[in-house]
């Protein structure tokens, strides 16, 4: 695990710029399907929008412009496409080429996208698909997606406690989870 109170922050980001999304009974429909490993296709989307956040800090650092809300958005939908590919059948061949587009066509049906957030989900598999990043921030997501995919299949803990942090916004946004009387504001937590 990282720095927690980093881990902090960049979920309060994600659940800053995600909220809507994460709450959302289509996006959390991802948590039924398995991506790499042991990891959920949700769990994987926000390990991307981590690593796409950090990226973002360091590139920010050197002078570049970045869209952190389009960065967050189209990272937790870049894989939006509601199947489990580990199933073998007709519809699910070439999973690899075709998921970004239904990743796009699912994600344009259920929520409004901005060109930044449909470019990130179109292009984040390349270069397997063949047309290239248009903006920056899809190029971050592209890379970050790799890297968590990498850690995923190896087992690797990479994000299981800003995971934590996610679900926790999303447990007390919907009321599950009663705050004792040090939080009273809910705004204060998240
Ligand atoms: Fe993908
Ligand atoms: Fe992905």
């Amino acid at each position: 695990m990282g720095d927690p109170i980093r881990e902090y922050r960049l979920a309060k980001e994600i659940f800053r710029h995600g909220r809507d999304l994460i709450l959302s009974d289509e996006a959390q429909k991802m948590k039924s399907f398995t991506q790499h490993g042991m990891t959920s296709v949700f769990e994987h989307t926000v390990s991307v929008a981590k690593y796409s956040l950090k990226m973002a800090n360091v590139l920010e650092k050197i002078g570049a412009k970045i869209d952190r809300r389009s960065l967050v958005r189209g990272a937790i939908l870049h894989d939006y496409f509601l199947y489990d590919w580990h199933e073998k059948n007709e519809f699910h061949r070439l999973h690899g080429f075709t998921h970004p587009k239904r990743a796009l066509n699912n994600a344009t049906r259920d929520f409004e996208l901005n060109e930044v957030e449909s470019d990130i989900i179109r292009k984040h598999m390349f270069p397997l698909t063949p047309v290239p990043p248009k903006h920056i921030e899809s190029s971050i997501v592209c890379i970050a997606d790799k890297w968590c995919a990498i850690c995923e299949t190896f087992k690797i803990d990479i994000s299981s406690y800003i995971i934590y942090r996610i679900n926790l916004h999303h447990d007390i946004a919907r009321g599950r989870v009663r705050l004792g009387h040090l939080h009273k504001h809910k705004e204060n937590v998240i």
